[in-house]
């Protein structure tokens, strides 16, 4: 079985209008999609809900299945319009799940599991967590602090999360199917890769997910950090293919993509 993935497509940073097939063109010259059994996206699909589906019904055309999840980006609420349409974050993710429930062979995971041809795979947000910066002894109330004044997920997540209470939500999430999957997708990644060299920055890009590994799972697949990465912890093996923004690019273009054969 062939497995195609992505993340952070920040698709509104590249193309400025709802417009069909100037997506069109954007799937083609910027993510050159190949055929494959399945495509995952690993979260930040954009700040657009409508964009984003125009987006999900192009590029499902290349794929048997998309597996989507959420990332930070796909809560935000950027503008007075847009708090006014919905409220909450909760509100846009439920507005975006709406839509995604009428593409065909499209499906949003929070938590759930896909049965993809007998391969069980699990897609959840995850979130970060601050333990990375916690380890290097700073105080909660310090990361706290910076997280305000540094991410956007303060001011444009609405109402105000706390993050701790939230990844060990959807750490919760994830720990009650793991036990079935073979693949698992989250937007985070749930280990201390360096993202950023600075500890405080790198605490709002991880979780710690190590007491999840000892299952069945052999692959994990996330985004969040900008940076693409195919390396093995333990016996998984952790990818990531994200897009990233145009300007200042840390990702990279196209889809990755690798053959699975978990009785082999
Ligand atoms: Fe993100």
């Amino acid at each position: 079985m062939k497995i195609a993935y992505k993340s952070d497509i920040h698709l509104d940073f590249w193309v400025k209008e709802k417009n069909r097939n100037k997506i069109k063109d954007f799937i083609k010259n910027i993510l050159f999609p190949k055929t494959a059994d399945v495509l995952i996206i690993a979260g930040d699909l954009g700040h657009d809900n409508l964009q984003n589906a125009l987006f999900l019904e192009e590029i499902k055309k290349y794929y048997g299945v998309v597996l989507v999840t959420f990332g930070n980006h796909d809560l935000y609420l950027l503008d007075e319009e847009s708090l006014n349409k919905y409220k909450t974050s909760h509100a846009r993710l439920s507005e975006l799940k709406e839509y995604i429930r009428f593409i065909e062979g499209v499906y949003f995971l929070d938590g759930d599991i896909a049965d993809v041809a007998g391969m069980k795979i699990l897609g959840a947000g995850g979130w970060y967590d601050f333990s990375y910066a916690v380890r290097h002894g700073i105080s909660l109330e310090v990361i706290r602090g910076q997280w305000e004044v540094i991410m956007r997920d303060a001011k444009y997540i609405h109402p105000k999360i706390d993050p701790p209470t939230f990844s060990s939500f959807e750490k919760e999430k994830i720990r009650s199917f793991i036990y079935d999957a073979d693949i698992v997708f989250t937007h985070v990644p749930p280990l201390y890769i360096k993202c950023f060299d600075d500890v405080l920055m790198n605490s709002f890009y991880t979780f710690y997910g190590y007491d999840l590994f000892a299952n069945n799972v052999k692959y994990w697949i996330f985004g969040h950090c900008h940076q693409a990465h195919d390396f093995y912890y333990d016996t998984v093996r952790f990818l990531s293919s994200p897009l990233g923004y145009p300007v200042g690019r840390r990702g990279e273009f196209g889809i990755r993509d690798l053959n699975i054969n978990l009785k082999g």
